[in-house]
């Protein structure tokens, strides 16, 4: 059957946050260390310490917000340890990431530094699990404190004179588990405290971030909303897509079956429904809408590849990543009335990382190419689109085939992507735009397929997986025909 999309492009439902395409980077196995810092001495090319390869294809992503240092590292981090020279820093055990030695050579100078070099927003994750609330209150004032004081001086002694502007604060992480095991009346009353001390110095003005739930917990966003909505301007929810039996077994990152291909798109699906419920929990307590859903952690999350370190969470990324990745992202844009940031876990070489690297080589993901293709979306008006497609159904199951959004940017152009969930069935389309002129457009779009279901690059095949051009659609009297091909994700771009 012929999927008929209509797209209707004067209709607009919301505007789409840049910041959905947010990324998270913590202190966690090969991320911040050899992922992204290797120090000013490395061979590898770096500025300032920042290796230059992946700074370069993370620029090209037009990172908006980067979101550091945890993850569970935040609730153990203590900022001080990581400011003056370098070689005077503390040295710590990560305990939660494979027991290694934290030396704190990348700290709040650097990571400041990289985003400025991403000309991304900075999103700092505070420590409440293991911190003290003067710990996090110096913490906003060595950053953004413009004037006279210990911790502006400290600042100024460590060779940066003005402060930065940090727009996004986050009072804790997952405080329900591995950030303190609290109840959620016990964190609502802490956040109650310690946002308190979260001081707006300046023009800085900083969104406090609540800590939210994982997964399906509504106890905790009724309590810690029903206790503290009043002080907070935005609460986070974690979900990761994890299609193994246990925690235990999360399933294989590459060789799987085509059951656990389904798993993992019908669980990276339950991001829609966990949005629709959390926020009408919200709704009950914001109905205007103030306060923003930030789902700061969300991804694939495999067993680890065989012989590395079972606490440094790496994991290969294919072409069903990919597909896991636009279905989210395309979530995310349904929800932007109330979801105003997402951030993926995590940037490089953890989980569904956009980049991989190994000593000095580097390649980039299928996640990596979703995130670039689907950019355009990013501030633009997302637009109305009824879809009427065949369903993926295996073993009784059944799932949409398709997924979809769509966007008009401010220069004009309207863009719809498209993911076929379906490993093996390409999807005949009809797309018809209404409520826009049709006369002088043009078609332009860009698939990105695998020719297996774990289709993935390699340091040795980095391009085996990458976009190219979708000539298989064409537009005729103002509607776009064709097909896409199985497991793929397409950008379709119309302009006059
Ligand atoms: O992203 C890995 C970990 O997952 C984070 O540190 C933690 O917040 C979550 O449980």
């Amino acid at each position: 059957m012929t999927a008929n999309i209509t797209l209707n492009a004067d209709r607009v439902a919301g505007t789409i946050d840049r910041n959905l395409y947010g990324h998270f980077a913590e202190h966690l196995g090969r991320c911040i260390y050899e992922g992204i810092w290797v120090g000013e001495d490395s061979p590898i090319s770096n500025t300032n310490g920042i290796r230059n390869d992946v700074l370069e294809a993370l620029r090209r992503l037009q990172v908006p917000v980067l979101r550091w240092p945890g993850g569970c590292f935040a609730d153990e981090y203590h900022w001080k340890d990581g400011i003056g020279p370098r070689g005077d820093r503390k040295r710590m055990v990560n305990t939660h990431w494979g027991g290694v030695v934290e030396n704190n050579h990348f700290g709040t100078h650097e990571f400041l530094m990289l985003c400025e070099l991403l000309d991304c927003a900075p999103y700092i994750n505070g420590n409440v699990g293991s911190g003290t609330v003067q710990e996090m209150a110096e913490w906003v004032e060595y950053m953004t404190f413009d004037g006279v004081s210990p911790m502006a001086e400290l600042r100024q002694a460590n060779g940066r004179k003005a402060p930065w502007k940090v727009p996004y604060f986050g009072v804790g992480n997952e405080n329900w588990g591995c950030g303190g095991n609290m109840r959620p009346e016990y964190y609502a009353d802490l956040y109650r405290q310690f946002q308190t001390y979260v001081r707006q110095y300046g023009d800085n003005k900083i969104t406090k971030i609540a800590c939210g739930p994982g997964g399906a917990d509504y106890r905790w966003t009724e309590t810690v909303m029903r206790e503290a909505h009043a002080k907070m301007d935005a609460f986070t929810l974690h979900h990761y897509t994890v299609p193994g039996p246990s925690w235990q077994d999360k399933g294989e990152a590459i060789g799987f079956t085509e059951q656990e291909w389904f798993t993992t798109m019908e669980r990276a699906l339950q991001m829609d429904e966990l949005i629709t419920r959390h926020s009408a929990i919200m709704d009950q307590y914001d109905p205007e809408r103030r306060i923003g859903l930030i789902v700061d952690e969300w991804g694939t999350w495999f067993n680890v590849e065989p012989g590395t370190n079972p606490g440094f969470l790496y994991q290969q990324n294919t072409v069903r990543d990919a597909l896991v990745a636009a279905a989210t992202l395309h979530i995310f844009q349904k929800h932007c009335k109330r979801v105003r940031m997402a951030n993926l876990a995590q940037t490089v070489n953890v989980l569904q990382a956009v980049i991989l690297t190994e000593g000095e080589r580097m390649l980039l993901t299928p996640t990596y190419h979703v995130f670039e293709m689907l950019k355009v979306h990013q501030d633009a008006e997302l637009l109305d689109v009824h879809l009427q497609s065949e369903s993926y159904e295996l073993e009784g199951r059944e799932l949409p085939q398709l997924s979809v959004s769509a966007s008009r940017s401010s220069d004009g152009r309207i863009h719809l992507s498209l993911a076929n969930l379906h490993p093996t069935r390409s999807a005949p389309l009809k797309l018809a735009v209404r409520g826009a002129a049709t006369e002088g457009l043009r078609l332009s779009a860009v698939e990105l397929t695998g020719d297996a279901m774990d289709a993935h690059n390699t340091f040795d095949q980095p391009e085996r997986v990458k976009p190219r051009a979708a000539d298989a659609l064409v537009l005729e009297s103002g509607a776009v025909h064709g097909s896409v091909a199985p497991m793929s994700v397409t950008l379709v771009t119309l302009q006059s």
